[in-house]
């Protein structure tokens, strides 16, 4: 109560305090006394003369006793706690007690609690981490309050937000434990220009287009494809020649089966019309680097050596023969996950459903 502007209002939001407590006090005292006034000449029968379902009547009494003390004890407490707790205009009140100082207090209290818990895992590297059974544990329960709103709570993403449990070969950066605690602390911003004036009409961007999903051995119309080749040298610069990719700038490969901002034709056009600008917020203000590293570990642990189940959902196959994850060009140090487990969730209308 001490972010008043004038010095007028304490005193006012003061005086109706005190005031109402003081005319509730004044109601018990009238009401304790008081009996109804009865139609002259009605029997006296002690009772107020008013009749209700025929015959129900009402003892025309004073407020009981008991029941008057119980209002007057609560009038003593209302004043009490205006003595003792903040609510009389600016007075802090005798205990100095505020919601803001308990908040901070409990956030103290529970730091203090965990930190033990955290000391274990601060002198350790992530990706040692990420090995330790208890570490990823806490980590997961830190990602799901944080993470999972964007990321899924198994991770795995959805259109425009990255599956966390792929190989190597579908991330933006690389999936090491360094570009995990970066990308947590300062966030990042992909951005993909919108290109369509570099390619041209309608019938340039479906060439181009074709062409890019003939690099991951999508369905496409191969005479669009090759007529479309040319076109990708705009793209090149960050897609690189082979449109493999680069990690440095966040470019994704575009010769592997996992698509981010969706699948197919319509998908690759209207991104290359658009553009995107896809951001990840940082969460160093929200998170302290130690629950960093360790929701990291658990992030790094996803598709290391115990990968992600294969998924068996049909929605998530791509038929025969479009299946070309590279494997090859996929981070050895790490095992890469199943390819059909590391699909991106989206599914598209097509026919094939191949999603990041
Ligand atoms: C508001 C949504 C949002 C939240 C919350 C969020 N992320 Fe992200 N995250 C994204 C987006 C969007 C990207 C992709 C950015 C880009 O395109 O460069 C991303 C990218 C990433 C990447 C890089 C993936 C790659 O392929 O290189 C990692 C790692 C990551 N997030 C981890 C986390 C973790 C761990 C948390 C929780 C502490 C988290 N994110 C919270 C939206 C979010
Ligand atoms: C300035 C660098 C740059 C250029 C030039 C560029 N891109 Fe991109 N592109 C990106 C980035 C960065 C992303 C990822 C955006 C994100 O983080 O979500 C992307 C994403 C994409 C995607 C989505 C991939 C997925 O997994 O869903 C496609 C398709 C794509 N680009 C095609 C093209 C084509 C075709 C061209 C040429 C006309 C092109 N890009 C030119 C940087 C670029």
């Amino acid at each position: 109560m001490s972010d008043f502007t004038s010095g007028f209002w304490p005193w006012y939001v003061a005086g109706i305090s005190i005031v109402s407590i003081l005319a509730c006090a004044w109601l018990l005292w009238v009401a304790g006394k008081a009996v109804v006034k009865t139609v002259p000449g009605a029997v006296s029968d002690n009772t107020t003369g008013h009749v209700w379902d025929e015959d129900l009547r009402e003892l025309n009494n004073p407020l009981p006793r008991w029941w008057m003390w119980l209002f007057i004890i609560t009038v003593v407490v209302s004043l009490a706690y205006l003595v003792v707790y903040p609510g009389l205009g600016s007075f802090k009140g005798l205990m100095n007690w505020s919601t803001e100082g308990e908040h901070r207090g409990d956030v103290a209290q529970l730091s203090a609690d965990v930190a033990p818990l955290y000391a274990a895992f601060s002198k350790l590297p992530v990706d040692v981490l990420a090995k330790d059974a208890r570490a990823v544990s806490v980590g997961e329960r830190v990602f799901m309050n944080n993470c999972a709103q964007c990321h899924g709570s198994d991770a795995r993403g959805s259109k425009s937000y990255p599956n966390l449990t792929g190989p190597n070969v579908a991330w933006l950066g690389h999936r090491n434990a360094e570009h995990i605690v970066d990308t947590v602390t300062n966030g990042r911003t992909g951005v993909m220009p919108a290109m369509a004036v570099a390619v041209g009409g309608e019938a340039e961007l479906s060439e181009l287009a074709n062409y890019v999903l003939s690099l991951s051995g999508s369905p496409h119309n191969q005479i669009k494809a090759f007529t479309g080749k040319s076109r990708f040298a705009a793209c090149a610069a960050c897609h690189g020649v082979d449109g493999k990719g680069n990690k440095a700038l966040g470019a994704p490969n575009l010769t592997d089966d996992y698509w981010l901002h969706g699948w197919g034709e319509a998908a690759v056009i209207s991104i290359i019309k658009s553009g995107k600008i896809n951001v990840m917020p940082a969460q160093s203000a929200i998170l302290t680097p130690d629950q960093i590293r360790v929701v990291s570990a658990y992030v790094y642990s996803l598709s290391g050596s115990n990968a992600v189940a294969p998924v068996a959902a049909a929605a998530n196959v791509a038929p025969a023969g479009a299946l070309t994850v590279s494997a090859s060009s996929a981070d050895t140090s790490q095992p890469a996950a199943p390819a059909a487990a590391a699909r991106r969730a989206v599914v598209t209308p097509a026919a094939a459903p191949k999603t990041r």
